[in-house]
């Protein structure tokens, strides 16, 4: 049956950096993110064994290369899974161009994931589906399926079943909530996020202390999203972002994900609080900030960045739902 996902993207506020098992992608630390409401992909699979072979094609392009297998491989998993072995056909598109600088495969593989399990007959509650998004070899993906403020645990069994997402909050819980999104480059990201963290965890000298100290920055911003204390929650946000590019900085070779217009944000924003305007950031492996802030601040929030002339796009997020079916096909 053709089957088609639409499924969000999500913004870390406590980083997942590290794997404690690779095939498994089982995190050395939870993490929390909130689900973005303007930024998804949608995705429609069908398997039949009339087609000739499998087909996927990716923003409107036959898919090749790394992209094709890193699908590939996924949907050889989920065939395996439910013992049915049949030629697919995928078709995926994000909602804003590739080249905003903000694809994540964190929706591509939640709405992949739900997608193909619904296809093949696989009834799976949000907890399975988060378990099987996080075999796609994009962690963050476990998170995209659920909306509002998601946690994602680590776990501590050897088969996983027990590193999973879960939602703190849904999507109507913290609606003042907002996320502005400046997109910087345009480019592609050197070295990709599994790479990156395998080189962390072999070398980062930093690494056993971001693992340790993670749990104490779960503990403050679920708290602090409980109690929609922004202050609190962007305070840590930031430290945890920091810490993160701090093992990026110390690894061997080192990552280096910022560009000279990353810090000039960071020194903006850190400057526009100090006067008054209640703004935090946070940044993942690229260089784009995400600016976190109140609806009453974000005109003002906007307003500034796009005074900026490094930042090419800005894009205004809250906190939106999780991932869903929708009837509207794409083939
Ligand atoms: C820095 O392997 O989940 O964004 O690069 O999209 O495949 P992709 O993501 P993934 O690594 C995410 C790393 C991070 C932090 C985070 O989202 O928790």
């Amino acid at each position: 049956m053709k089957t088609t996902v639409i499924a969000p993207s999500n913004i870390a506020l406590v980083k997942y950096w590290g794997r404690r098992n690779d095939e498994l992608v089982l995190p050395y630390n939870g993490s929390i993110s909130m689900t973005l409401d303007k930024i998804f992909t949608r995705t429609t699979v069908e398997f039949s064994r009339y087609y000739k072979g499998d087909m996927i094609v990716i923003n409107g392009k036959v898919a090749k290369g790394d992209s094709l297998n890193r699908a590939l491989n996924f949907i050889d998993l989920i065939r395996k899974f439910s013992g049915i072995d049949i030629p697919v056909k995928m078709v995926s598109e994000n909602n804003f161009p590739t080249a905003a600088g903000l694809a994540s495969s964190a929706s591509g593989f939640a709405a992949l994931a739900f997608a193909c399990s619904r296809a093949l007959g696989l009834n799976l509650n949000f907890r399975q589906l988060s378990i099987l998004a996080r075999r796609s070899g994009s962690g963050s993906a476990a998170r995209s399926v659920l909306g509002g403020f998601v946690e994602w645990y680590k776990g501590k069994r050897k088969d996983g079943l027990d590193s999973y997402a879960d939602q703190i909050v849904d999507e109507n819980y913290w609606k003042e909530f907002r996320v502005v999104a400046a997109v910087l480059s345009k480019s592609e990201k050197k070295i990709s996020s599994a790479t990156g963290m395998m080189y962390s965890v072999n070398t980062s000298p930093f690494y056993r202390s971001w693992v340790e100290s993670s749990e104490d920055d779960l503990k403050k911003i679920r708290k602090s999203i409980i109690e929609k204390d922004f202050e609190t929650l962007g305070e840590r946000a930031e430290h945890n972002c920091l810490k993160l590019h701090s093992v990026m900085l110390s690894t061997i070779p080192s990552l280096i994900y910022w560009e000279s217009e990353t810090l000039d944000i960071i020194r903006d924003v850190k400057e526009w609080r100090s006067e008054g305007l209640r703004c935090y950031f946070t940044i993942d492996a690229g260089p784009n900030v995400m600016v976190m802030c109140l609806k009453k601040d974000v005109k003002e929030v906007e307003k500034r960045l796009k005074e900026k002339e490094s930042v090419k796009n800005i894009i205004v997020t809250k906190p939106g739902r999780g991932a869903y079916l929708s009837d509207k096909h794409l083939f």
